[in-house]
């Protein structure tokens, strides 16, 4: 079975849902406690056992490259100053991985900045990761994937279980459980308006064959004028099997202000230096109540910014 140990992260979006914060910083460069949102599906990735990582990037998003470069003037400075703690922190980023870096010109959607990655990925099979959705779990979202992967050399994508009010903001799957966390693919629906075929939506984490690129080349543009990832991926769910994997682990759509919020507060939950601290500071907001209203800005301190 060919090797599987390409990553591609498309951070090529304009990042609307977080405007205005995302109109100059990218959002894949918004910090999730103290990492930035795309660190965290690097480390992903790394942690599944991929080493060859390619950012689809576009205009303005050049920080994203320059967070995983070396500083050396920084690195410099924290040794003479003795931070060392600090200096550890900035190498091992750093030193983490190696990227390649291809552009996107034109946001032309997901199945597009898959698409402008070919040459970069090759003749081979490889994984897709989309940095806003960011998945806590025990075990990495994409080691659990690969293993599925490596049972049956066929292609497969996260899935996650939705409510049914849910089904129309996400691709939905249908087809039938296969074992344990595992299922059968045999068609796939983009944000069904009505009548989804399960409550299986799929998530961003993807395990593709190469001949999803023809795929994509023929795929026309489709809703927004932009060229769907799931339009591709059904085609090759005719030609055959064609896998979903229920992972274990919590998603968070780190994109959005709201999921972005809720993946602050668990994540700053598990980190070893604030955890506790952070842990009682929102104890105290619930536990009084008075305190918890007082926080809530009123509608005059509200319109007095504007
Ligand atoms: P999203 O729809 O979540 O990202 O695309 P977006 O377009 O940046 O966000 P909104 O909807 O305007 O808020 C999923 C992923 O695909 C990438 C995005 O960067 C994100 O990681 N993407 C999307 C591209 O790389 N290129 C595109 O043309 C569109």
């Amino acid at each position: 079975m060919a090797n599987l140990r390409t990553c591609v992260f498309p951070c090529a979006g304009f990042g609307t849902r977080f405007f205005p914060a995302t109109k100059v910083v990218p959002k894949e460069m918004l910090p999730l406690v103290d990492k930035p949102i795309l660190q965290y599906g690097i480390e992903e990735a790394r942690d599944s056992g991929f080493d060859k990582l390619i950012i689809v990037t576009s205009k303005g998003k050049d920080s994203i490259l320059d967070h995983f470069d070396r500083t050396s003037e920084l690195e410099r400075s924290l040794r003479e100053r003795q931070k060392l703690d600090l200096l550890a922190e900035v190498e091992t980023v750093s030193r983490m991985v190696d990227l390649i870096a291809v552009r996107q010109k034109d946001a032309l959607g997901l199945g597009h900045a898959v698409l402008v990655s070919k040459d970069a990925v090759g003749n081979e099979p490889f994984a897709v990761i989309l940095p806003d959705d960011v998945i806590l779990a025990d075990e990495p979202c994409l080691l659990q994937m690969r293993r599925v992967f490596e049972e049956t050399g066929r292609p497969v994508v996260a899935l996650m279980e939705v409510q049914p009010e849910e089904t129309s903001r996400y691709g939905i799957v249908a087809g039938s459980p296969d074992g344990g966390r595992r299922f059968r693919i045999t068609d796939m629906v983009e944000k069904p308006k009505s009548n989804p075929p399960s409550r299986y939506a799929i998530i961003g984490r993807y395990i593709l064959p190469p001949e999803i690129f023809p795929q994509l080349q023929k795929t026309p543009r489709g809703a927004g004028g932009e060229i769907q990832l799931t339009d591709a991926m059904r085609a090759l769910v005719r030609e055959g099997d064609f896998y979903g994997y229920v992972f274990e682990g919590k998603r968070y759509d780190a994109g959005e202000k709201l999921g972005y919020l809720k993946a602050t507060v668990d994540y700053a939950l598990r980190h070893p230096a604030l955890a506790d601290e952070f842990r009682e500071y929102l104890k105290s907001l619930f536990d009084d109540g008075k305190a918890s209203q007082s926080s809530r800005p009123t509608a005059r301190r509200a319109s007095a910014r504007r």
